[in-house]
């Protein structure tokens, strides 16, 4: 279970690009050992947000706090907290997954004499180990993905930021690196904030969720509550979506309804749509 300390405060947080505003005043706190996921349609400040928390963007305004203590007076403390996998794959293809693993040993300051035990750990976690010298260049996207992310525990980060971390991968592959991750998460008890186009797997995996659109926090509970919010079941007929809190109110509204219609219980995604009036692209 997660606890109730925080791990990561953020308060107002903005960031402009030019004319445009891409977050717009985001409140945020995680906890230890919290699963976060936060969604939002492409162009919502996903990644926009994930750089700020990480170090790479500097934000117009707002705090951030880890621990309780500013990152940017204690930035270089702060680092080693955090673990990032980016949405794009920024591995050297040319160097083999051992020499990227320990390029960023290195980068994060890991002393030699652990180094090599670190990386044969993390291989073996990302069911990697026998291509340990192979070229990244000659791994499949699922491979790839799964070595960015274990990569990004190498230092034991206490907070794991993973944006899209499994876009664009065949369904198994997906569902192996999910599973990855929520074992990071309940085993070492690393807090994570996960963007992802999968409602669907955030609605399993997040012991919490944001939704934003345009930059600013329109939802933000735990999937339970959200589904709550809007009704338990969903009446879908013709054009339209009715939601209802029995089954029972459904179905009588069912009769009501010409042509095709069907009722099931309502989803994370459902939530999404009537939230942002978008649907999530894959
Ligand atoms: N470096 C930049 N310069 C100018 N505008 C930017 C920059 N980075 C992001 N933006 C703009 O900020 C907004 C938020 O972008 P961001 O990449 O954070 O969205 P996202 O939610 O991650 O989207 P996606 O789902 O497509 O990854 C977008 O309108 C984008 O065009
Ligand atoms: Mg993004």
């Amino acid at each position: 279970m997660p606890s109730d300390k925080p791990i990561l405060q953020v308060r107002a947080l903005t960031k402009r690009f030019g004319q445009k505003s891409a977050v717009r005043g985001i409140d945020l706190t995680i906890n230890e050992g919290e699963f976060w996921g936060l969604l939002g349609a492409n162009g919502a400040g996903k990644t926009t947000t994930i750089k700020l928390l990480t170090g790479l963007t500097r934000p117009d305004s707002g705090e951030i706090q880890y621990r309780g203590r500013d990152f940017f007076r204690f930035f270089r403390e702060a680092k080693k907290l955090i673990g990032v996998v980016p949405q794009q794959n920024n591995l050297d293809r040319d160097l083999t997954a051992n020499e990227n693993l320990t390029l960023h040993a290195i980068l994060h300051g890991i002393p030699r004499k652990h180094r090599a035990e670190r990386i044969n750990e993390v291989l073996d976690v990302a069911g990697l180990t026998e291509y340990r010298d192979k070229p990244v260049k000659t791994f499949s996207g699922g491979m790839k993905r799964r070595l960015v992310v274990v990569r990004s525990l190498l230092h034991h980060p206490r907070i794991l930021f993973l944006d899209e971390p499994t876009s664009g991968l065949d369904p198994q592959i997906r569902r192996n690196l999910w599973e990855l991750i929520q074992k990071i998460n309940r085993e070492q008890k690393t807090a994570v904030l996960m963007t992802t186009h999968y409602i669907e797997e955030a609605e399993k995996l997040c012991h919490r969720v944001k939704i934003i659109s345009s930059g600013q926090v329109i939802a933000d509970d735990t999937p339970e509550q959200l589904k709550k919010g809007i009704g338990h079941y969903v009446l879908e007929g013709g054009e339209q979506e009715l939601f209802f809190k029995t089954m029972q109110d459904a179905k009588d509204k069912q009769k009501t309804v010409h042509g095709e219609s069907s009722v099931r219980e309502v989803s994370l995604e459902d939530v999404f749509i009537k939230l942002t009036g978008k649907r999530i692209n894959v």
